[in-house]
Order: structure tokens, then C-alpha cells, then sequence
């Protein structure tokens, strides 16, 4: 969602902010604007649309060595030029960028119009701005730290003054902001992507931290209701590889992750499978063996994709160590007044580790002592932090928003999560090494779907013609057909919506049509000849079908596209059938023309509730 950058230096402030906002594009959002601190003041530029719009419309003076910009994702009031940020007060004092929601904005609102101030857009932001330049505090940071003081929410804010001209001041309060360490020059983001081309050398604000940062370096505090008492937070180098966000050759980032997936699945197993004991070998749990054999329950909670891969490890679990498992949408527990059980293992799935959905569902766990681990990609986000131990996937940075390696990771770390619970139950030694050796050979196997993707252009040009889709599985291929439709959805915007197999005849049947393609999970599992006789319904009907399953399948002359994928142990299969759907999608949208790495309405974190 929103995206912040900054910069302090000795270059002209406008291009790099303008560059480090291209670099946050893929987050989703809808207007975008700029403003430099120069020897006329603040000169501020927004505009709704993209940055390129915003480039082309910045003025031909536009100079100052510091700067803060913004991406926007409406939340208080419409996509327009008024309401992107920066925001300003009356006199122009001040230019404040935000992430985040204030909850109290309508309250402070009142107050403002109240004391003569005369507000100008209708976003929640702009009081922050009209609180910091009214605040009597003789410095920045004083000024910031009040007017955070009477706000309540959540925020990422940079903020510049003109009687400050040295400096940015910027806070945290769950939604990230990072300060990066350049050569005589020093950069602000709530992401990596848009700061890694410049440095490497970065620090991350906790909850509850403001910082001032200055051309030269940054000096960090801890907001509190005594003042503001030094964190002395120290940057450190972080390793990553700043090709990660460069799409390089491909298309599109979304295509250069599927692609990556034999590398990253690569990644996530290092380490972690222990020959010599047939089992998993998760350190991040903190969980010593008769703590996880006292675990009765597995509870799972994620949002979207990451939900129906939950999904997947929630059966993982069960046929591995049998234990009850289940997955839940984490937007929707949180608000059911959840039971939290001490024998329960609370599981949060999430790639950024920022969506709030996942993060308060997180905070509502241990709020009520229920101990949560995190299936986490992004290294010391919010919900790395927040959760008692973990199991970080590896997947190295994911920018397109449809989220391909980190699921195949997530389903990993599920399978070897499952693992090590079955071996300290009743999974025999022989089970453990059947399934080491099927986690092994997944790199090899992905590898082989990738190379079928020719063929599947083909069929996805096909399915992209419809309006509408069917994606149907049963049990172990029920995840893997949700996961489907809405990798179809997101990215193509045809109507795709996933059924259980078993329940067509009970109600979707009648939607079956010549027009209404089915796309069907059937793996060579013990419910295959029941997948295939429902097939035939389907058949009988007129509906299109393509069918994702093993070479060894008969589909008793079914008329249907067929997409073979390698075999793996069987509770390994819905990944490998995962993958082609990824390409079927990312094929589909293409064809349509569609943005991939960005599409409408979708943002790549979802930091708002
Ligand atoms: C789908 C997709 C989203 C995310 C969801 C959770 O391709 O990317 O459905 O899976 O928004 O995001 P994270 O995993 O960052 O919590």
C-alpha cells in the first residue's frame, strides 16, 4: 500500500525521490507527490495517477538536497490531487508524508476547524501536518512527538519544516520506515526496494521510534510520555541482493519469481532436514521436542493466498502428525472473540510479515497467552517481531503482487513443520525419510513443470477468452484450486472461483456451460476415480476442461486439456500441482494485456485494516 521515500544529500533531492517511488509502484497505489526543502521554502508536487504522470508534471524549478515523497492508497477520501501527499499547513511550515490510518482524524478535525484552521483535503493526514506546524516545541523532534502524542493509530511519517532545513524527522508505529546509509548522503523508505540501488547499510524503526536524520547520519529515540530517550539504534549491512528488485531480462517481476522457485524452494530446505533422525530441524521454533509433543491443536492464520496455503499445511499436519489443524482467514478471527487454548501452536503465515490483518490477529493471540510462531519472508517485519519463534522462508525478495515463491516457500516450511511434529509422534523413521527425500527432490521437480510452460501458454490463452472459470479440487487439491482462482483473478480479472469437487452437483453445476471452463486438480490419490467421474458431469454438460494431474491417471476418455505434473510423496503433490496454475494465470493476463506486476485495486501489503 502507501510508500515513503526521503533523501538528504548532495544531489538535487527530486529525481532520486521520483526513482525510489518508481521502485515502490508495485505496492499498489494511486497517487503520488513529492516535496523539497530548497532555498524558496517547501516546494510541494502531487498528482493523482502514476509517478510518471507526477514526473511529467513537476515543475522545471524544483530544487533542495532534501526531500520527502509519497505513494497513496485513498483510504480518507478520493484518488485526487488535493488529497496526495505530502500534505502542508496553511502557512506552508511543513510537508508531512504518512502511512497508516489515525483513527482520531475526525475528532482532531473538529478540533482544528475549531482553533481557525482551514482544512484543504479530506485525508487523515493533513491534521498531522496542521498539529506539527502549530506545535510551540522549540525543536522538530518536539514538534513531531507532540503531535504524534494526540493522534491514535498506526503510521510511518516523515516529516520536513522550513525553520529545520538540515533534517527529516521521521517515526514508526506499525508501518514500517527504514533509514538507509549512503555515501555523504543518507535515504528514507518504507520499503528496502527503493533504497537498495543506493545502500545496503540500513536500520529499521521498532514501534514507538522517531528518528532525525540529517545529511550526514541519524540519531534514533523512544517516543514516550516522559520525552524522548535515546535508542541509540546502530544501521547494519543487510544481505541482499539489489538484482532481487530488478526485473532483469523478464517481462515482469511476476515471471522472474515463478522462475526463480527451484532456487528459493532451494533455499528455504537448507539446513533444515535432519537424515540422521528422519525429521525436521527448525531452530527458529524455540520449542524443545516435549513442548511440541505437547502441542493438541494447530491453529493457522493468514489472508489470501497465504490463507489457502495455510490451507495446505493445516492438512500437512494433519496426515503427518495427526494432529487437529485447521487455517483461518486471519481479517476474520480477530473478530470472533477467538477461544486461545495453552496447547494450541497459533500459526502466522504471511510473506511481507506487514499485513495488518495477520499482525493483529498475532497481537490478539499473545494478548490472551497463546504462544505463535511466524512463517515469515521479510526479515524483522512486524510479525517476525512480534511472533515467539519462526521459521523465515528464504524466498529472497518478492516485488510482483501476485505472490508465487514465497507461497511455494510457505508450503515448505509447512511440510517440514508437519514433520518434525509427526517425528516426536507416531511418524515412523521410514515415513521421515520417504518425505526427506520427496522435500529434496522439489527443486528438480518445479524445475520440470517450468519447462512445460510453452504448452501451457497455449491453454492459457484459451481460458483467457472466458468470463468466467470454474477451479475445482477435493481435499489435499481443494487449497490448490482456491490458490488458482485467485491467482487467475487477481492478475487476469475474469471472474475464477474454486469449488470442492465433491459439492458441483449440489448447487455450481447449473453455471456449467460451453462459455464456463473448469480447471480440475486431480492428483493420483485415493479419490481419484470419484474426481474423474465428476469430471464427466462436467463433460456431459458442454463444459471446457483442463486438468492438472499425474501421468498415471486415467481420465477414462475425457475429453480435456491435460497437464501433466512429476509426482512427488503424495502429501507433497499440491505444490507441484500449484505451480502450473501460476503460469496459467500469468499467461492469461498477458495475453489480455494487463498490468501483471500491478493490478487494479491491489496493493502488495496490506497495512490497513
Ligand atoms: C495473492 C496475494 C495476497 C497475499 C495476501 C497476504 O497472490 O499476494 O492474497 O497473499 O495479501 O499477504 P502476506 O503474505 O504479505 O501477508
Amino acid at each position: 500500500m502507501c510508500g515513503i521515500v526521503g533523501y538528504l544529500g548532495t544531489h538535487q533531492a527530486a529525481p532520486l525521490l521520483l526513482e525510489g517511488l518508481g521502485r515502490l509502484e508495485h505496492r499498489g497505489y494511486d497517487s503520488a507527490g513529492v516535496a523539497v526543502l530548497g532555498p524558496s521554502g517547501i516546494r510541494v508536487a502531487k498528482r493523482a495517477g502514476r509517478v510518471r504522470d507526477l514526473r511529467e508534471a513537476l515543475p522545471k524549478r524544483f530544487a533542495g538536497k532534501v526531500g520527502i515523497g509519497h505513494t497513496r492508497w485513498a483510504t480518507h477520501g478520493p484518488a485526487n490531487d488535493v488529497n496526495a501527499h505530502p500534505h502542508s499547513d496553511s502557512k506552508e511550515l511543513v510537508a508531512v508524508v504518512h502511512n497508516g490510518i489515525i483513527d482520531n482524524a475526525a475528532a482532531l478535525r473538529d478540533d482544528l476547524t475549531e482553533a481557525g484552521v482551514d482544512l484543504v483535503s479530506d485525508t487523515d493526514t493533513e491534521v498531522l501536518a496542521h498539529l506539527v506546524a502549530l506545535s510551540e516545541a522549540d525543536t522538530l523532534e518536539g514538534k513531531v512527538a507532540e503531535a504524534l502524542g494526540r493522534i491514535h493509530g498506526t503510521y510511518g511519517v516523515a516529516v520536513v519544516h522550513v525553520d529545520f532545513p538540515d533534517r527529516i524527522v521521521v517515526a514508526r508505529n506499525g508501518s514500517p520506515l527504514i533509514i538507509g546509509v549512503g555515501d555523504k548522503e543518507m535515504h528514507i523508505a518504507s520499503d528496502l526496494a527503493a533504497l537498495v540501488r543506493y545502500t545496503t547499510t540500513v536500520a529499521h524503526l521498532a514501534d514507538g521510534e522517531m528518528a532525525t536524520v540529517t545529511p550526514t547520519g541519524f540519531t534514533t529515540y523512544r517516543l514516550d510520555a516522559s520525552g524522548l530517550a535515546a535508542t541509540n539504534r546502530r544501521a547494519k549491512t543487510v544481505d541482499v541482493d539489489p538484482a532481487a528488485y530488478d526485473p532483469g531480462e523478464h517481462e515482469s517481476f511476476m515471471h522472474k519469481e515463478i522462475l526463480e522457485q527451484p532456487a528459493s524452494a532451494g533455499r528455504v530446505l537448507r539446513g533444515r532436514l535432519n537424515g540422521r533422525f528422519a525429521t525436521g530441524h527448525l531452530g527458529g521454533l524455540n520449542m524443545d521436542a516435549r513442548e511440541l509433543r505437547a502441542i493438541r491443536r494447530v491453529k493457522i492464520l493468514g489472508c489470501g493466498s497465504a490463507y489457502y496455503v495455510g490451507e495446505m499445511g493445516a492438512t500437512l499436519i494433519e496426515e503427518l502428525a495427526r494432529i487437529p489443524a485447521d487455517a483461518e482467514a486471519a481479517s476474520e478471527f480477530r473478530y470472533r472473540n477467538p477461544i486461545i487454548e495453552p496447547d494450541t501452536l497459533y500459526v502466522a503465515v504471511s510473506q511481507s510479515g506487514e499485513t495488518i490483518d495477520t499482525l493483529l490477529a498475532v497481537q490478539e493471540v499473545r494478548r490472551k497467552g497463546g504462544y505463535v510462531i511466524g512463517l515469515v519472508n521479510v526479515v524483522g517485519s512486524a510479525i517476525a517481531r512480534e511472533a515467539d519463534g519462526g521459521i523465515y522462508l528464504h524466498a529472497g525478495p518478492e516485488v510482483a503482487v501476485a505472490s508465487t515463491k514465497a507461497l511455494t516457500n510457505m508450503f515448505l516450511g509447512f511440510a517440514m513443520l508437519a514433520l518434525q511434529l509427526g517425528r516426536v509422534r507416531d511418524l515412523s523413521i521410514a515415513d521421515g525419510r520417504r518425505l526427506i527425500a520427496g522435500l529434496e527432490s522439489l527443486p528438480g521437480k518445479i524445475e520440470e513443470v517450468l519447462a512445460t510452460e510453452e504448452r501451457l501458454v497455449a491453454v492459457a490463452e484459451r481460458l483467457a477468452a472466458a468470463e468466467s472459470l470454474f477451479f475445482v479440487g477435493r481435499v489435499r487439491g481443494f487449497p490448490v484450486a482456491r490458490e488458482g482462482a485467485q491467482k487467475f483473478k487477481e492478475i487476469s480479472y475474469r471472474h475464477a472461483e474454486a469449488y470442492q469437487t465433491s459439492e458441483l452437483k449440489h448447487g455450481p453445476l447449473a453455471l456449467i456451460s460451453p462459455d464456463v471452463p473448469t480447471i480440475a486438480i486431480v492428483p493420483l490419490d485415493e479419490l481419484v476415480e470419484r474426481n474423474v467421474a465428476a469430471l464427466h458431469e462436467i463433460a456431459a454438460r458442454g463444459g471446457p476442461l483442463v486438468v492438472v494431474t499425474h501421468e498415471e491417471v486415467d481420465l477414462q476418455g475425457l475429453e480435456a486439456e491435460r497437464i501433466v505434473v512429476p509426482r512427488a510423496e503424495r502429501e507433497l503433490d499440491p505444490i507441484l500441482l500449484t505451480i502450473p496454475l501460476q503460469l496459467l494465470a500469468y499467461h492469461a493476463a498477458k495475453q489480455l494485456g494487463h498490468d501483471i506486476d500491478k493490478p487494479r485495486n491491489l496493493a502488495k501489503s496490506v497495512t490497513v485494516e
